[in-house]
C-alpha cells in the first residue's frame, strides 16, 4: 500500500442496469457511492433490455467515476487499486465497466481486480458490519441468481444450492409483470403485499421439504399466471394486494425453511442475506424469527448495499488486493462466471 490514504480502491459496476462508482477505503469504509439506476430506461419493457444497458452505461460511468472521487475527495492519484466487477452479468454492459477500469489501471499504472459480482454481493455484508467475519452461511438472491452457500474462510465458498430454474428476483419481476406493476417487480410486490393476506391463496412451495438446498419458482410463477387469468376471465374481483402477499409468501417460506436448515447443518452462528432480493421486507422479518429459534444471527446490508452497487466491489477489490489477486489487463468479461471464480 502506498500513497497518504493507504487502502483506497475505487470500485466499478456496470453488470446489469446499474451504473455505479465508489470509492471504499481499507474494505469497510465507504467514502463515496455513486448509482446511477437505469430503472426507468428499462420499465416500459419490463425488463432489462441489454443494447440500452450497454448504451447507457457508456453515457453515465464516466460522470459517475468523477462524482465518486470528487465526493472522496480524492484524486485518481490517491487511489491503490481500481476493482471492477468481471462477471456474471449482461456481456456489453460488464465489458463498459470492464474496459474503463482497465484504462485507469493502464494509465494510472494502479493495479486492476477484477472480481465477481455475486461474491461481490456478499462482501456487501462487510461493509455494513465490519466486526462480521467467517465462518457463515450466505442466501445471495436477485434478479439472475439464488444461490445458497457456505462460506468458511473468506474467499473460499461451498455451494450448497442454487435455483433449478427462474431466480428469485426474476419471479418477482415476472409476477410483477402479470399483475402490471412495472419493473422493478420485487420493491412493489413488496410494498402491496403488507396490506394483503399471505394466506389467502395457497399457492404452490416448491421443494419445501425434498432435503436439497435447491430452489424452483416457475410452477409458482405459472401458478399466479394461471390463478390470475381466470380470475380476469371470470370477472371475480382480483384482490392484488392479495395475489402479491400469497405468492411472496410461497417464496419465502421454502427460502426461510432452507436457510434456517442450512445454518444449522453447518453449525454457523451467522446468516447474511445478500443481492437485490435481500431488500424484501418479508424474508428478512421470516428469517430473523427463524433464526432467532436457532440462536442464530440475520446480517442483511440496508437497501442501497443490497442492490447493485461499486463499493461491494471495492471491499471485495480491498481483500483480494490484500492477497495480492491481481488481474492482468488480458482479463476478460464473462457472462457466467460460477461464485468462487474470479
Ligand atoms: O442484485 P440486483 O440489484 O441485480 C441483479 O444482480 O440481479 O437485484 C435486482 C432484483 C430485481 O429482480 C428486483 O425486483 C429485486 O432485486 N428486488 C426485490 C426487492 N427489491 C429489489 N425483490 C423483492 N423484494 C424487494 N424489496
Ligand atoms: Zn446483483
Amino acid at each position: 500500500m502506498n500513497g497518504k490514504k493507504p487502502g483506497l480502491v475505487l470500485g466499478i459496476e456496470t453488470s446489469c442496469d446499474e451504473t455505479s462508482a465508489a470509492v471504499v477505503r481499507e474494505g469497510k469504509e465507504v467514502l463515496s457511492l455513486v448509482i446511477s439506476s437505469q430503472a426507468k430506461l428499462h420499465s416500459r419493457y419490463g425488463g432489462v433490455v441489454p443494447e440500452l444497458a450497454s448504451r447507457a452505461h457508456l453515457e453515465a460511468l464516466l460522470p459517475a467515476v468523477e462524482e465518486a472521487l470528487g465526493d472522496a475527495g480524492v484524486g485518481l492519484e490517491d487511489l491503490d487499486a481500481v476493482a471492477v466487477t468481471r462477471g456474471p452479468g449482461l456481456i456489453g454492459s460488464l465489458l463498459v465497466g470492464l474496459t474503463a477500469a482497465k484504462a485507469i489501471s493502464f494509465a494510472m499504472d494502479l493495479p486492476l481486480v477484477a472480481v465477481n459480482h455475486l461474491e461481490a454481493h456478499i462482501y456487501a455484508a462487510f461493509l455494513e458490519y465490519p466486526e462480521l467475519e467467517p465462518p457463515l452461511v450466505a442466501f445471495v438472491v436477485s434478479g439472475g441468481h439464488t444461490l445458497l452457500v457456505y462460506m468458511p474462510r473468506h474467499l473460499e465458498y461451498e455451494v450448497l444450492g442454487e435455483t433449478l430454474d427462474d431466480a428469485a428476483g426474476e419471479a418477482y419481476d415476472k409476477v410483477a409483470r402479470i399483475l402490471d406493476l412495472g419493473y422493478p417487480g420485487g420493491p412493489v410486490i413488496d410494498r402491496l403485499a403488507r396490506e394483503g393476506d399471505p394466506h389467502a391463496i395457497p399457492f404452490p412451495r416448491a421443494l419445501m421439504r425434498d432435503g436439497t438446498y435447491n430452489f424452483s419458482l416457475s410452477g409458482l410463477k405459472t401458478a399466479v399466471a394461471q390463478y390470475v387469468r381466470k380470475a380476469r376471465e371470470s370477472g371475480l374481483p382480483l384482490r392484488v394486494e392479495d395475489v402479491a402477499a400469497s405468492f411472496q409468501a410461497a417464496v419465502v417460506e421454502v427460502q426461510v425453511e432452507k436457510i434456517t436448515r442450512a445454518a444449522r447443518e453447518k453449525g454457523v452462528d451467522r446468516v447474511v442475506l445478500a443481492g437485490g432480493v435481500a431488500a424484501n421486507t418479508y424474508l428478512r422479518e421470516k428469517l430473523r424469527e427463524g433464526l432467532k429459534e436457532l440462536g442464530a444471527s440475520l446480517y442483511h446490508p440496508s437497501i442501497k448495499l443490497c442492490l447493485d452497487n461499486a463499493a461491494m466491489v471495492a471491499s471485495l477489490g480491498y481483500r483480494l488486493l490484500g492477497e495480492g489477486m491481481i488481474s492482468s489487463l488480458e482479463v476478460e468479461a464473462s457472462a457466467v462466471l460460477p461464485l468462487g471464480s474470479r
